[in-house]
């Protein structure tokens, strides 16, 4: 079974991008350590773009291959509708969605306190640095 992480923009810049925000380890950190927390047998299927369109189009491929998806939409979560619109198809097969966050969007800026995702997804987990990735795996891993 795989699990998809997918990753929008400026994520592949983790590690230099401003790391008392979003913590020393790269987005490549991240992935090897998920790797290597879940049982043999599961793919951690980790990606990451800075185009809305290759975003959404990976998450068809979640609805079509039934696969659960961890999601940091990152900037998109703000303002993308069309990404929570490939969100809802999701929801309507019955494939988890956890929506993650490295930082605690609502102790930010305003801008950041909307998330357009939440409502589509099963559920969100935000604040918790590169855990919050681990704890999303790990409910998925607990409900499949
Ligand atoms: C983020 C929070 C977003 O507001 C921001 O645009 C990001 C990263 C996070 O993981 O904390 O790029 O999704």
């Amino acid at each position: 079974t795989a699990i998809l992480v997918l990753n929008g923009p400026n994520l592949g810049r983790l590690g230099s991008r401003e790391p008392e925000v979003y913590g020393s380890q790269s987005l490549a950190d991240i992935g090897a350590g998920l790797a290597a927390s879940v049982p043999e047998g599961v793919e951690i299927d980790l990606r990451q773009t800075d185009d809305e369109a290759e975003l959404i189009g990976w998450i068809h491929e979640a609805v079509d291959r039934r696969l659960p998806v961890v999601l940091n939409p990152a900037a998109f979560t703000h303002y993308s509708y069309a990404l929570r619109d490939a969100a809802a198809q999701l929801r309507t097969a019955g494939v988890p969605l956890v929506e993650v966050h490295l930082s605690n969007p609502h102790t930010r800026e305003t801008f950041r306190h909307t998330s357009v995702i939440s409502g589509v997804a099963t559920g969100v987990i935000a604040g918790f640095g590169a855990d919050s990735y681990r704890l999303a795996v790990d409910w998925i891993l607990r409900h499949q």
